[in-house]
């Protein structure tokens, strides 16, 4: 088998012969299997304090899902792109890693890794077809200050396929799949004032939004890509929320 660091360029074939001559145990499910298995396993990372798994923030299906709009791009595909993260990894387990690493609290998958290769093989799975470009991704460093009342129903959909999951119900953080979520928005705001004077709320909302846990910023939300929320959408989610302008 070779490397899994190869560029998913040159490993297609490779994986496809690998596939192709699966461990002869009949009760071994396999690699393809345990590799779909890992994309909705938080113990993918070691860390007890991880509740992220793949499927928390990656669609699996060709298209996303009508009912979740999430942090990254759908992994149908994946290892047929040349390059990840908007250009900035040209290597697919060296995204992985990073997603384990900023995200899960993990450690980083080596090449030779049971759980990698596995992981590896059922993201070949699900890309089939010729090699594309890589998907754009920009990250936002200069922070607009959104001024658009924007919708609160529009928001309160968006709030549901996006955030929900993680921060649980607006108010309440009822149903929250990671403990240390900020309930919102009170909980986010109460200490804004103090420590950003002067600073409107939807501004320091709007750069943890863009900037997630990075940039001195911290926590292992992620950072949402221009492409994958627009400031149109995110001050229809301020109106739901309860930011005004
Ligand atoms: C907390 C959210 C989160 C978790 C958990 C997460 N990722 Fe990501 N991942 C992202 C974001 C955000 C990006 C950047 C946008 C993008 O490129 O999809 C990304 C990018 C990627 C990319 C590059 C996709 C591309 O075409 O640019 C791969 C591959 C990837 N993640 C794999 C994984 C795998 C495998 C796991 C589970 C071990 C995982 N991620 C867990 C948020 C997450
Ligand atoms: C994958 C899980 C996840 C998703 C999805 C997510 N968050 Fe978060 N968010 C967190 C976690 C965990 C924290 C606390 C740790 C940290 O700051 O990263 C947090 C913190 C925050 C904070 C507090 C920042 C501060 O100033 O302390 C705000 C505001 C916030 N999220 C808003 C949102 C909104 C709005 C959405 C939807 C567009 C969203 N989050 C989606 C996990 C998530």
């Amino acid at each position: 088998m070779r490397s899994l660091a190869l560029a998913a360029a040159a490993s297609l074939s490779i994986v496809a012969i690998a596939l192709a001559t699966p461990g002869c145990d009949p009760g071994e499910i396999t690699a393809v299997e345990r590799g779909r298995e890992l994309m909705d396993d938080p113990d993918v990372s070691p860390s007890s304090l991880n509740h992220f798994a793949c499927t928390t923030c990656h669609a699996l299906t060709e298209t996303q899902p009508a009912t979740r709009r999430l942090a990254g791009y759908t992994l149908a595909g994946v290892a047929r792109r040349k390059t990840f993260y908007g250009g900035a990894e040209d290597r697919l387990l060296d995204a992985i890693n990073f997603c384990i690493v900023q995200y899960m609290r993990g450690v980083a998958l080596t090449e030779t890794d049971a759980n990698g290769r596995a992981m590896y093989e059922y993201l070949v799975s699900i890309s089939p077809g010729p090699i594309t470009e890589g998907l754009p991704w920009t990250v936002i460093h200069v922070i607009p200050e959104l001024t658009d009342p924007g919708d609160a129903a529009r928001g309160k959909q968006l709030y549901d396929a996006t955030c929900r999951e993680c921060h649980g119900d607006l108010h309440t953080a009822r149903g929250a799949l990671e403990p240390r979520a900020t309930r919102l928005p009170e909980e986010a705001t109460s200490f804004y004032d103090a420590n950003f004077p002067g600073i409107k709320h939807r501004t320091i909302v709007t750069e943890k939004l863009r900037n997630g846990g990075f940039f001195g910023i911290g926590g292992q939300m992620p950072p949402y890509g221009a492409e994958l929320l627009t400031d149109a959408e995110i001050v229809d989610l301020y109106a739901y929320i309860g930011l005004p302008p």
